[in-house]
């Protein structure tokens, strides 16, 4: 690729829309963390995937910078925004131990490794069983100096994108879910920082947990563009159009006449969009003999089918759990009383009963020195 066509492709990939769903979800979002109370509340930012949520945190992290140039310009030490990734769970559940080292190398925090030393640790508390240490106090040690770090740095807001990382826990454990937030919201809580979690449907998980989760939190919704609804349709195609538009080669792609298979091949998200643009582009470049920079030779670079079909169930999934109730609905339950709610929400879930081996004992300890009878 020659530098005139890098420079054209990157020129594009830096084009940035200000599209009405993004503008309605960043001002709402950064109105809900200028007025948090007392910096202890958590915003939850959730959307599809594709939707634009990374760029997004990109600027809001940008815009809170601004905010607190004064007080940092004064406190060199200070980093007011700290913004970062819940990387996925290696194993069944999300690691604190790797969320809070990340979080502590990210801001710069001197000798992370050593807060990890288990082995020194297991020599001056020698009677506290190797085991133990390891499992837990790790990750005790890693929090509290965490804590500490987002304390004297006077982080007052931390971004956290792909944030429903943080809720992975085996399926159904209801009750490690709920720790995973009460985690999230005692570390907001002990230091005065604002938590951001930024991520997909996913994280409603929390809100449908229980009322008293959700109290000190809001939910602020960033949705795809849903063609049922005709002013959304118009919006997605006013999009499409700047994209096309901005495009640094000659073609024949039409907003209006194509709109049906570009929103079929995007689910009306302008960040699948937006890469599928991007990647169509560039072998656009890299391709010796140029080819027609029509809807076939895009086709070659969309998502298929059966991909966007899982995107678009997550996304109405989602668009589902979100919609409200009815306030009819609510007096109904007032009224009613817990006669009126579905027998599985009052149950708590059943504990899952342990597989075992037909034909094979229980591990147990025998009674010593008398008889097996
Ligand atoms: N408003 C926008 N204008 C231009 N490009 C965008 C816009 N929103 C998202 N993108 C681009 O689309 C791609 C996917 O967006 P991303 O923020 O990663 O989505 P998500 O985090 O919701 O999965 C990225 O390359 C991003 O830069
Ligand atoms: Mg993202």
């Amino acid at each position: 690729m020659n530098t005139t066509d890098l420079a054209a492709q990157q020129k594009f990939v830096d084009y940035a829309v200000g599209h009405p769903h993004l503008v309605k979800a960043y001002d709402a979002a950064l109105a809900a963390i200028r007025g948090a109370n007392n910096g202890c509340q958590v915003v939850i930012v959730a959307g599809p995937t594709g939707v634009g949520k990374t760029r997004m945190a990109a600027g809001l992290c940008t815009s809170l910078k601004e905010d607190y140039a004064n007080e940092s310009g004064q406190n060199p030490e200070q980093i007011p925004v700290l913004y970062g990734n819940a990387v996925a769970a290696q194993g069944a559940c999300f690691s604190w131990k790797d969320f809070y080292t990340r979080l502590l190398t990210r801001s710069g925090e001197p000798m992370t490794d050593k807060k990890l030393a288990i082995d020194r640790q297991q020599n001056l508390f020698a009677d506290v069983t190797l085991a133990h240490y390891k499992q837990n106090s790790t990750a005790d040690a890693l929090r509290i100096a965490a804590e500490n770090c987002l304390r004297l740095r006077k982080v007052r807001c931390l971004i956290i994108d792909e944030a429903h990382h943080m809720l992975m826990v085996r399926k159904n454990d209801m009750a490690s879910l709920e720790f995973q937030f009460e985690a999230i919201k005692s570390l907001a809580l002990e230091t005065q920082t604002t938590i951001v979690l930024v991520g997909t449907y996913r994280l409603l998980d929390i809100r449908d947990l229980s009322g008293q989760l959700v109290r000190r939190s809001e939910i602020i919704h960033f949705p795809r563009y849903d063609c049922r609804d005709k002013d959304q349709k118009l919006q997605f195609a006013g999009v499409l159009k700047q994209f096309l538009e901005e495009l640094p080669v000659k073609h024949s792609l039409s907003h209006v006449r194509d709109f049906r298979h570009f929103y079929n091949k995007t689910s009306g998200e302008i960040g699948i969009l937006k890469d599928w643009l991007v990647r169509a582009l560039n072998r656009y470049y890299q391709a010796k003999k140029k080819p027609g920079f029509d809807m076939d030779f895009l086709d070659r670079y969309a998502l298929d089918n059966k991909a966007l079909r899982t995107i678009a169930t997550e996304a109405l999934l989602g668009e589902n759990k979100l919609a409200d109730i009815s306030e009819d609905a609510l007096s109904q339950l007032y009224m009613g009383g817990l006669a009126v709610i579905p027998e599985e929400q009052v149950k708590p879930s059943a504990p899952q009963k342990k597989k075992g081996t037909v034909g094979r004992r229980s591990p147990h300890r025998d009674a010593v020195g008398v008889a097996n009878v």
